[in-house]
């Protein structure tokens, strides 16, 4: 027997998602145990090791399946997987989760348990937030967390798939913060030059390095008074991570071949597309810029130090459809995605449909 899990929407002065608290328990194949809590952010299930609920099951494509949240409760649906997902005898593309539910993919089986209690999801307005346009629950539900760090001065991790509005929501917060005021500058670590981006970031004194013929401040220095985004710091090499680390903790750093560090008053966002737990485990990305809180559970971590940063936090914006693992498939053919968007997806379409590949 299975029991739906009860949701509501309140949309009175605080708008929120109300729904019996949920878990995925792995009863059966090699992962057998494994349990995974559902919050309000995606859940990207599959063998691929930056999948949120790896499973080591060799019928289980990399990326098989993703279950997210909607209006009426959690959804999962197939990403495109070889073997797909069961209910018992029938195969579905897309089905609502249920208390008591058995899931098959591959030869693992996926169990839906009601961990007792209420899960209390606070959404923002629907429509706008600064740039952002906000319909989706799942987008409301970030967007209620991003309003909150946006008053604060805390250091930001936005995570999501490509187009989901990283760079807009950087933006957005620097604008509806108390800094707004102050510039806005952007460093994107995939766009620069390995060798010269400790200079960018923080400066460089002359005769720092060929062709250093004077000195320069980095954009820590231009971020003055301000917000600095740092986007796709995944790609940040593992060499400066401590200098960033420097920053987030200490407020200093030091310009390249300079004797004197310099302090900021500046607030770090930094965006990525990477899931930076799998990152930490091939060693590519330090635990310490990104380590778990010891407090707040699974669902929040910290960017930057716990005990420094202690307003630190990171944020997961939602794709459309939540099929971020999709993309390759809509860049081919935006136009077939056109009937299955919802409703943030009109924003993705139109950045597919303008995308130069
Ligand atoms: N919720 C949204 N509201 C308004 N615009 C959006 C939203 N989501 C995405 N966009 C638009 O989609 C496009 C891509 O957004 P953006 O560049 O912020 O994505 P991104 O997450 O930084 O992607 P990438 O990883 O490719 O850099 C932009 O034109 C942006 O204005
Ligand atoms: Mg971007």
């Amino acid at each position: 027997m299975t029991k739906p899990l009860a949701t509501e929407i309140f949309e009175d002065r605080n708008p929120r998602l109300e729904l019996d608290a949920a878990e995925i328990f792995v009863s059966a194949g090699p992962d057998k145990g494994q349990t995974r809590e559902l919050t309000a952010e995606p859940v990207r299930i599959g063998s691929a090791p930056d999948a949120d609920l790896v499973l080591h099951d060799r019928a289980v494509s990399s990326r098989h399946a993703v279950i997210h949240l909607r209006g009426d409760g959690y959804t999962i649906e197939d990403v495109g997987s070889k073997n797909g997902i069961f209910i018992g005898p029938t195969l579905v593309e897309r089905a609502r989760l249920t208390g008591g539910m058995r899931l098959r993919i591959g030869g693992t089986t996926l169990l839906v348990r009601a961990r007792g209690g209420r899960l209390q999801i606070p959404l923002a307005k629907r429509g706008q937030y600064g740039e952002l346009i906000v319909r989706s629950v799942a987008m409301r539900a970030a967007m209620a967390t991003l309003e909150q760090l946006a008053k604060s001065d805390a250091t930001i991790l936005i995570e999501g798939e490509t187009g989901a509005g990283k760079e807009v929501a950087a933006e957005t917060v620097h604008r509806q913060s108390a800094r707004r005021g102050g510039p806005f500058v952007v460093f994107d670590c995939a766009a620069a030059t390995p060798t010269l981006m400790a200079a960018s970031l923080f400066g460089h004194e002359r005769g720092a390095f060929t062709g250093a013929d004077v000195s320069r401040p980095g954009l820590f220095e231009e971020a003055e008074g301000g917000t600095i985004f740092i986007d796709e710091v995944g790609e940040l090499p593992r060499e400066l991570q401590p200098l960033l680390l420097g920053v987030l903790e200490r407020h200093v750093s030091r310009r390249v071949g300079g004797k004197v560090d310099r302090t900021h008053d500046v607030r770090v966002v930094a965006a990525t597309n990477r899931n930076l737990n799998a990152e930490i485990k091939a060693q590519r990305f330090r635990e310490d810029l990104f380590s778990a809180s010891p407090s707040a559970g699974c669902a929040c971590r910290r960017f930057g130090n716990g005990a420094r940063t202690s307003q630190s936090s990171r944020i997961i914006l939602p794709s459309s459809l939540a099929l971020c693992w999709h993309r390759r498939w809509l860049r081919c053919s935006p136009i077939l995605i056109g009937p299955a968007m919802c409703a943030n997806c009109a924003i993705r379409f139109c950045a597919f449909r303008h995308s130069p590949t």
